[in-house]
């Protein structure tokens, strides 16, 4: 039998009647309604070339204006961008650095598509990291700006991470932002919030200043994320490791148990941010439990700037990417999630409760309760959810597991004991709302030796776009169930190179429509998959954005559609529910090598000399006003 065969046969035999209610893509908002799913519009635009240079780029046709850029002021009293004079207080009150995940939320709450909502609503933006060396004067690279960083630069560096809620509108066919908006929120390292689940309260997440371990300051790392259809934004916290200080070993005596926890998240290697130097919180040695209390899913409610985020800890931690909820009516919610680190694990989260509508709000108490699964991909096209239960399996005292909070305190050393597939760095994660295909980006994995078929390449520097298969037939398929099928969709590179960099796209692509280091995704009303890159300039071109179809005779068929100036990579693509405009964050430009603050390899978007590169959000419509791509 072959792969193909094989997955065909599981899927038949897995097939289920439940309907497809609500399901939402990473930047819908809920219940997308499209009439004829087996034939969306075709791509017709019109690709633009791969280059690199200072600005951005968009196809022909299209208008991409500028929306938002680091340091705009967003909340009252917020002062204007004057990056030499710069404070922590201003910038708490203005828009943060290095924008990745969008969410899009009409406004007022509540309404749907295909009327005013779309000219109004709430955007939801992921302050992923800082780069100090592009933010302050003096410093050349990473180690310059560690070893001479000052407190008052940690202060503003921690005010620029977190999360902004910012009420945008369009009017005359240009989108801005309302400036002190009642919805403007800044959520930062400062911004409390709640443990849920069934770690909150653990004694590996206890401090001394939270001794009940259910309280935490701030939320870091966030990367991308996902929306829920009762009208809340998913943040994902990836990278906290950069934020701390301490070795491992440094616990050995006091804290023996978290000596493996954070040798797993490889600490101690990368000091980049040198908050600890100033707050003792971040260093392990001082507080060893506080590296703990990130790493989790966070979920937030945008529509009250008063509301509590939380933290789920029933997704476990690691370095969430992205999350993918699939919520239909009547059966378990359930939650997909990628943690991106070289040869870590896909998850997939199945509440023990069912998922009702009309409950609205209180389905958020289903990602308390649920069962924590890690994936194991078969080389036949089959694979399996892999449970993360404490007692079952080897998850017991003997390997270091006491309850289910250790399990998903350590969620990774539990997936490695269950054998789930190393894969080659998983990105975003997003579940196509007409078909219910869940898509994987693998960005890359140059230090993979054994291969296996779902990732097929060694030394892999260009990345694949897997298709995650939840038995049943397209629009009727069965997330909570334990078997899969997968799919390549694409396997990222060159396809015109004769070696293992050859890349495989749908018949037809073009010398423009190929790309490397596939990142975050989203999908359009109408199904149709938009992939975004991460540092394709190692392969000689900018990053930027590709779409492509995921059915018919142009499955697969990749099209380039916008490039990012030079050093920065394209984040959260995220689509009005018309399908009118698409947001995109351009994140770190002029991030590349021999670029500092004073000497930037691009001044975009200001391009003026007395204003470093800003990460910025990006609004593109087309000019005759009607549906992006088509
Ligand atoms: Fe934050 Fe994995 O990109
Ligand atoms: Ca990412
Ligand atoms: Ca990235």
């Amino acid at each position: 039998m072959t792969r193909r065969e094989a997955m065909k046969g599981l899927l038949a035999a897995g097939a289920t009647a439940a309907t497809v209610s609500t399901l939402t893509a990473a930047c819908a908002t809920s219940d997308i309604v499209v009439d004829d799913a087996s034939a969306p519009p075709r791509l017709s635009f019109a690709e633009i070339p791969r280059m690199l240079d200072g600005n951005h780029h968009v196809a022909a046709g299209y208008n991409a204006e500028v929306l938002l850029s680091w340091g705009d002021p967003v909340l009252p009293g917020g002062r204007a961008f004057d990056a030499a004079a710069q404070t922590a207080a201003a910038q708490s009150r203005q828009f943060g650095y290095n924008n990745d995940f969008l969410a899009y939320f009409p406004l007022p709450a509540g309404k749907r598509s295909g009327s005013e909502e779309d000219q109004h609503g709430l955007l939801c933006v992921n302050h992923e990291y800082t780069n100090a060396y592009l933010m302050f004067p003096g410093y050349s690279n990473w180690r310059d700006s560690a070893a001479g960083i000052n407190r008052e630069q940690v202060d503003i560096e921690m005010a620029a991470h977190g999360h902004s809620v910012i009420e945008v509108r369009k009017q005359n066919g240009h989108w801005s932002f309302v400036e002190n908006s009642r919805f403007n929120r800044r959520i930062t390292m400062d911004t409390p919030m709640r443990m849920s689940g069934p770690a909150a309260g653990h004694q590996r997440l206890r401090t001394s200043a939270d001794p009940g371990g259910t309280r935490v300051l701030g939320t870091m790392g966030n990367c991308a994320g996902g929306v829920t259809p009762w009208g809340t934004v998913l943040i994902a916290e990836e990278n906290f490791r950069y934020n701390f200080g301490g070795h491992p070993e440094e616990l050995a005596e006091s804290h023996p148990r978290e000596v493996r926890n954070y040798a797993r998240f490889r600490f101690g290697n990368h000091e980049r941010r040198q908050w600890y130097r100033f707050h003792e919180r971040f260093h392990i040695a001082n507080e060893a439990h506080e590296a703990n209390r990130f790493g989790w899913m966070v979920e937030f409610d945008p529509y009250d700037p008063q509301s509590e985020p939380v933290k789920h800890t029933a997704l476990g931690r690691c370095q969430h990417e992205g999350c993918s909820v699939v919520a239909e009516e009547g059966r378990p919610l359930v939650a997909y999630t990628g943690d991106d680190g070289i040869n870590e694990y896909i998850y997939k989260f199945v509440s023990n409760g069912t998922y009702r509508k009309d409950k609205g709000k209180r389905n958020s108490a289903l990602f308390d309760d649920g069962i924590l699964y890690a994936a194991r991909f078969n080389d036949d096209g089959t694979g399996r959810w892999l449970p993360l239960i404490f007692g079952q399996g080897p998850l017991t005292p003997e390997n270091g597991f006491n309850d289910q909070g250790d399990v998903l305190i350590d969620c990774r050393i539990a997936a490695d004991l269950l054998g789930a597939t190393p894969m080659d760095r998983p990105e975003d994660i997003d579940t196509n709302p007409l078909t219910g295909r869940t898509y994987v980006m693998l960005t890359k994995n140059t230090v993979r030796e054994r291969t296996d078929a779902v990732n097929p390449r060694q030394k892999n520097a260009w990345g694949q776009v897997v298709e995650i298969l939840a038995p049943g037939a397209d629009g009727q398929r069965d997330h909570a169930a334990l078997e899969f099928g997968w799919d390549i969709f694409i396997l990222a590179g060159d396809p015109g190179k004769d070696s293992t960099a050859r890349g495989q796209y749908g018949a037809g692509t073009s010398d423009d429509g190929w790309f490397c280091n596939p990142d975050n995704i989203a999908f359009d009303p109408f199904g149709r998959i938009w992939m975004a890159t991460d540092s394709s300039n190692q392969c000689g071109f900018h990053d930027g954005l590709w779409a492509a179809q995921t059915a018919g005779p142009e499955r697969a068929l990749s099209r380039h559609f916008f490039g990012c100036p030079r050093g920065a990579e394209l984040c959260g693509p995220c689509f009005t529910p018309d399908g009118k405009t698409l947001f995109v964050a351009i994140q770190h430009p002029a991030d590349e090598k021999g670029s500092t603050y004073l000497n930037p390899s691009t001044r975009w978007p200001d391009f003026n000399d007395s204003v470093p590169p800003r990460p910025s959000v990006v609004a593109i419509t087309r000019a005759d006003g009607k549906v992006i791509g088509s």
